[in-house]
């Protein structure tokens, strides 16, 4: 079943046949006057489409305060147009100019610790400033009534990595508007502080006015008021997307509106999910990450990304063509990496493959970041790779505009459960969100089975299998949702510290998992977590790491698929299913990493008939994304893999990709 029967979302504003479109973020104030034409000449031979322009610009577009300073934009607006290249025009307000932070001092961001985020790099504003908002909208007026009908402009850019820098402000204007945003969601101080429990430590309020953000504190701050802080900054940077938004809207109806998403590696701090529905359509930006499952952190992030936009296309805004430059060591890419990475995205949705950015700077921090057009100039192995990958998405047009064909397994993914798994004063701190989500991605694909990686508040309901990793924030709603959904025949799997506080951070009483306590048939008095140098082992012949529960059965509808071996919880259940209706819930107390869940998979996945949707011999080695008709065949290893069970697939080369048609 394809995903999304909702009309299809705006996309950019262009006419012409679907294509997947190609390019990057474009700084020509970053060069001389000449060097513009050479740019054009070189984006036509890579094939670019479309870039985005004037992201850091406010310094030069506005130079003195109200004094603007269009002309070198209109001039490569009309350049890049006549070179047959679209323009996602940004709003240019990342990067506020000197002027105005001298100026008004007052719109810088402080952090916890009472610091003040001086200028000198970027991003240094306050997303709750009214003297921000103002000057930056004040500059969004005027761009878009100016370029409103340039035919060039297909989309707009708002701002840049909303919160990249700045997603935690601890500013007076910051608590201001926090106050405000806590009258908004509680309405009475007495319900504040039932929900921030302000029993404990003294801490209850007696007015609005007495409360603060979570500044630094002799001890640990309110678990709840640190939750509140994390959703209402998260709100705070959608409420300046909103704001950016509504002014372009009002000005450019027929202009849509995007801005890029960062669902990667350990950015947290934005709940995208829940930002989604604000713009036209979805973009991200992504940057692999080293490590041993840096490829499949892309494919997970990627496939995050895809089903935030509901299964539509989406754009991806950013990644590299090869090395950064902010990493301890930068390393380049492999060959083929770049062409294999760049299709991960288009299989899981991507209709646009950009890049940061077009041509490598030659000063400033991002001097040693790669970009399209490198130092070496066109005579280059990258150029020619750049241009090779565009030659391949333009014999890939068919695959635009398909949306995802939904899996039959979800691995849910909640922000509000990375949120407060994580704080402080915790069982461990040694837990990762993440990090657990990932690994069960990374059991699935070596067991070459396809997961949609989907937020909580996503099409549950469509799944055979739901995996949870740590969904600790169980909402009494939610809570109903999935039991309804297990015994009409869904199959969910849970794992350890899920289910344990509602909205507010309160515990559910009674024994963990509390409100999955009944559901999963199982009841934990107390909880096991293992110091770094121990571990566990279990009676299948894997090993936990991290935490271990002390598992109570509590039914005979509940079946021991492992038991712990050593340690603490020695005989005690590690791994636990119940049948409850037409379903099955399980339980799985402890870390295991890929290599432990996919033991584990079998038994999980047997019940509800889910098996791979590749030849046998491929699975593990090939991980497959379905976009409708189109099959996209992804190389997970450094070796050729023969695909010769599959009719008309060859050979998939080392890191390669093959994309083929399956009516
Ligand atoms: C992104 C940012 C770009 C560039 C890039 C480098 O966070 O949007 O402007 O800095 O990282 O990887």
């Amino acid at each position: 079943m394809t995903q999304s029967n909702e009309t299809t979302r705006r996309w950019l504003r262009r006419a012409g046949s679907a294509r997947l479109e190609f390019g990057a973020d474009y700084n020509p104030d970053q060069w001389p006057r000449e060097v513009w034409d050479d740019d054009v000449r070189a984006m036509r031979a890579a094939g670019v489409t479309v870039v985005s322009l004037a992201i850091f610009s406010w310094a030069r577009l506005e130079p003195r305060d109200g004094v603007y300073d269009f002309a070198w934009l209109d001039e490569v607006m009309d350049l890049l147009h006549a070179g047959g290249i679209a323009v996602d025009l940004a709003t240019a307000t990342a990067s506020p100019p000197p002027w105005l932070t001298r100026k008004h001092p007052e719109i810088l961001p402080v952090t916890r610790t009472g610091e003040t985020l001086w200028p000198g790099g970027r991003q240094h504003w306050r997303p709750t400033s009214p003297v921000f908002r103002e000057h930056a909208l004040r500059l969004v007026r005027e761009l878009a009534t100016r370029y409103a009908d340039h035919p060039a402009l297909v989309a707009w850019h708002v701002n840049n990595e909303l919160g990249c820098h700045n997603v935690y402000d601890f500013s007076d204007d910051a608590a201001a508007a926090f106050r405000r945003w806590l009258r908004a969601r509680y309405g009475t101080v007495e319900a504040l502080n039932r929900a921030w429990a302000t029993a404990f430590w003294a801490q209850r309020y007696d007015d609005f006015e007495e409360v603060l953000p979570p500044r630094l504190a002799a001890s640990y701050p309110n678990p709840t008021q640190q939750l509140d802080f994390k959703r209402f900054s998260s709100d705070a940077l959608k409420d300046h997307l909103i704001a950016e938004r509504d002014l372009l809207r009002r000005f450019t109806p027929d202009v849509p509106v995007t801005t890029n998403f960062m669902v990667m590696g350990e950015t947290k701090g934005m709940n995208f999910a829940d930002w989604a529905a604000e713009i036209d359509f979805v973009s991200n930006d992504h940057y692999v990450l080293p490590g041993p499952q840096a490829r499949d952190e892309l494919s997970f992030s990627a496939n995050l990304t895809g089903n935030i936009a509901g299964g539509r296309p989406w754009f991806l805004m950013e990644h590299s063509t090869s090395a950064v430059n902010w990493q301890p060591v930068n390393v380049a890419k492999k060959p083929g990496e770049l062409e294999r990475d760049s299709l991960t995205h288009v299989a899981h949705g991507a209709d646009a493959v950009c890049f940061f950015q077009w041509r490598q700077s030659r000063a400033g921090a991002e001097k040693y970041h790669s970009a399209m057009l490198p130092h070496a100039g066109t005579d280059s192995d990258l150029f020619r790779n750049v241009t090779r990958l565009g030659e391949r998405l333009r014999e890939l047009a068919p695959v635009a505009g398909s949306h995802r064909t939904r899996a039959a397994v979800g691995i849910v993914f909640d922000w509000e459960s990375w949120w407060v798994s994580e704080h402080d004063s915790h069982p461990t701190e040694r837990l990762r969100y993440r990090q657990e989500a990932l690994d069960w991605y990374t059991a699935l694909l070596d067991a070459g089975i396809r997961a949609d990686v989907l937020p909580a508040g996503g099409p549950l309901e469509e799944y055979r299998v739901l995996i949870a990793p740590i969904l600790h924030v169980v909402p009494a709603a939610l809570a109903d949702r999935l039991r309804d959904w297990v015994t009409g025949g869904g199959h969910l799997v849970t794992t350890y510290f899920s289910g344990i506080v509602d909205e507010n951070d309160h515990v559910w009483l009674g024994g963990y998992p509390g409100a999955l306590r009944e559901l999963l048939g199982i009841r934990i008095e107390e909880f096991g977590p293992l110091l770094d140098h121990e571990s566990a082992e279990l009676d299948n012949g894997t090993t936990g790491t991290i935490w271990t529960d002390r598992i109570d059965v509590a039914g005979d509808d509940v079946e021991v698929l492992a038991r712990y071996k050593t340690g603490d919880q020695a005989e005690r259940a590690a791994v636990t299913r119940r049948r409850a209706g037409a379903g099955s819930a399980a339980y799985v107390s402890t870390r295991l990493g890929p290599e432990g869940i996919g033991v584990l998979l079998p038994g999980l996945l047997g019940p509800a008939g889910v098996r791979g949707e590749l030849p046998a011999e491929l699975g593990g080695r090939v991980e497959l994304a379905v976009r409708g008709e189109h099959w996209f065949l992804i190389n997970r290893t450094d070796e050729p893999v023969d695909l010769g069970a599959l009719p008309g697939a060859g050979i998939l080369p080392p890191r390669g990709v093959t994309v083929i048609s399956r009516e």
